[in-house]
């Protein structure tokens, strides 16, 4: 009871001291970690900055970046996308070193479909400019429906893309066996919804029907733990970082039997086994997923 008191006080207390630091003062507004990139007139701050709505229509779509980069760390929010017909629309969640030649990349994209249609998520991969890495999943509930968690979580040992609880993807760190793994460079947190109906939806036949815009995606409860570039130099090395931790090393075992039932079930392109494309296989699918 003493004990349960004093530590009370002291977090109050460790709250009052250093706000940006305390458990209750997460999440973040956006405008607390982030800046519109294009289009202000697209991006709508509601609910007190605590959550935006994203808009696409014929005149624009719309984006959004952190203020700062990171060098590891976990970066999540909560997203409600567009609704009923959706086709060549594409909401993208997105990490980027921002660098041409040797580009890091961790890219979720959204790519909308017909009314009644699955959305599907894409995953990319860049490491040390080199990406190519496509994965696509369906999602098994409606993303439009309610609001859902998008994670990725990237420390020294892998990088995982969460859906909710479920992780969809993960990229082990093979440096040992000569793969290679960004971890060199910063990279920033980005967002955009844009219409690529050249490409998206079932390849691109399904074309955009501009008579449902506008198309509307909100986004709340933005979160960004990781080490702030420019920031202290020890941050990223530091295996204190809770992302650093043992638990968050490899997947759990109700994560790995998760990750099983979405790669049997919801799985629809993987292009570890596109042999058209890669009649060799990339050497970070036989060192294991
Ligand atoms: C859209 O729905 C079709 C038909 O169910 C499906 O084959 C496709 O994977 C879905 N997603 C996209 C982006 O085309």
């Amino acid at each position: 009871m003493t004990m349960a008191l004093t530590n009370a006080f002291v977090l109050l207390f460790s709250c009052v001291l250093a706000i940006s630091f305390c458990v209750w003062g997460k999440p973040a507004t956006f405008l607390d970690d982030f800046q519109i990139t294009w289009s202000d007139s697209h991006i709508r701050q509601i609910d007190g900055g605590k959550a935006i709505q994203l808009v696409l229509d014929q005149n624009s779509g719309c984006g959004f970046a952190s203020k700062r980069k990171y060098l590891f760390g976990r970066v999540s929010m909560k997203i409600k996308l567009i609704p009923g017909d959706a086709a060549g629309t594409v909401t993208a969640f997105y990490m980027n070193s921002d660098t041409d030649t040797v580009r890091d990349e961790l890219d979720f994209e959204f790519l909308g479909n017909r009314s009644g249609q699955p959305y599907t998520v894409q995953t990319n991969i860049y490491a040390h400019g080199k990406g190519d890495r496509e994965q696509r999943v369906n999602l098994w509930f409606d993303p439009s429906a309610d609001f859902h968690t998008y994670t990725i979580m990237w420390n020294h040992h892998h990088i995982v893309f969460y859906v909710d609880d479920v992780p969809i993807r993960v990229y082990k760190n093979n440096e040992a066996r000569n793969i290679p793994f960004p971890k060199f460079q910063p990279m920033g947190v980005y967002s955009t919804l844009w219409e690529a109906d050249d490409w998206a939806t079932r390849g691109g036949l399904e074309k955009i029907d501009w008579s449902k815009a506008p198309f509307l995606a909100y986004y709340k409860d933005f979160d960004i733990e990781g080490c702030p570039v420019p920031g202290p130099a020890s941050c990223a090395s530091n295996t204190g970082n809770w992302w650093e931790g043992s638990t968050y090393q490899a997947l759990n075992a109700m994560e790995a039997r998760r990750y099983r039932w979405v790669r049997m079930n919801h799985m629809i392109y993987d292009y570890c086994t596109d042999k058209s494309r890669y009649p060799v296989i990339p050497p970070e699918c036989i060192a294991g997923i």
